[in-house]
């Protein structure tokens, strides 16, 4: 895949189109709760009551914006509002847009106050992003989660990078996932990514079909200071553009 550094940019003023692209798009969720609640009402009852059963006031106010900010954004992609737009689900839990004949394809990433977007068309695409936590038993975790050859490989960086590979690994495998949107189902130890200092993010074997690892494109997006992210995309030929959602626009 021809996919080039991703910088990130201001959006472009007309409306954004991924013909042979991969649109990445990156926004804040710390605003002021009077803000986030002004997104409410492009949102479908349904969204609206599975955010009120969210515990949390912040997680609330996290997954208005990221829902707000997704209609809002694939309004602009299709020239639609935002409220008219429709979503179905796999049958793990993947949403795609319910709009007869679109080609546009996306997938959703957010974790402590980052929210990430991945658009293209016609392909299947995974984003994921994660807050580094300092205070994990990593091995351990790695132990549960990754494949053999994956847990070698953390065991053998030094303890200090040890937490940013991990993050590494995690999110590269995460992104694999979430693009093949079979959940858990597809067991963590079937395949195998590159990671860890010096290694660019690759899809390096899968199992069983150990074709499947040359028909993905992973690689890693530098997000922000205490996060690590990675996307992996279906098929190859594709060029990157990573735009951020201006703080001014989307506090209304
Ligand atoms: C459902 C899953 C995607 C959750 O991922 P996550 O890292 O907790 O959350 P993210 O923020 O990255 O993704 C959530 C978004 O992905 C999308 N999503 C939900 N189910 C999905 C699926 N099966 N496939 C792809 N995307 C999915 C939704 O847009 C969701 O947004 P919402 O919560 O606002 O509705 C799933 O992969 C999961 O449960 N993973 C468990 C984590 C784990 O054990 N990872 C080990 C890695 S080594």
């Amino acid at each position: 895949m021809m996919l080039s550094r991703c910088g990130w940019m201001p959006p472009p003023d007309r409306r954004p189109w991924p013909d042979g692209a991969v649109h990445v798009w990156r926004a804040r969720l710390d605003w002021p709760d009077a803000s986030a609640v002004a997104l409410e009402p492009i949102l479908s009852g349904d969204e609206r009551e599975r955010i009120a059963r969210l515990h949390f006031q912040r997680d609330r106010r996290r997954s208005l914006i990221s829902r707000g900010l997704l209609r809002t954004l694939l309004g602009r992609y299709l020239d639609m509002p935002p409220e008219a737009l429709a979503f179905g689900y796999s049958p793990y839990g993947k949403p795609a847009l319910a709009v007869p004949d679109t080609p546009l394809r996306f997938n959703v990433s957010h974790s402590g106050e980052l929210l990430l977007i991945a658009v293209t068309l016609e392909r299947a695409l995974g984003v994921d992003v994660e807050e580094i936590r300092r205070d994990m038993e990593v091995l351990e975790i790695a132990a549960r989660f990754f494949s053999p050859s994956e847990r070698d490989r953390l065991a053998s960086v030094p303890e200090v990078l040890r937490h940013d590979a991990f993050f590494d690994c995690w999110t590269r495998k995460e992104a694999y996932i979430k693009a093949k949107g079979d959940g858990l189902s597809l067991p963590l130890d079937q395949f195998d990514v590159a990671f860890g200092p010096g290694l660019p993010a690759r899809l390096l074997a899968t199992r069983p079909d150990q074709a499947e690892a040359r028909r993905w494109w992973l690689r890693e997006l530098d997000v922000a200071e205490g996060y690590k992210a990675a996307l992996a995309v279906e098929g190859a030929g594709l060029t990157l553009a990573c735009w951020d959602w201006p703080t001014a626009r989307y506090a209304g």
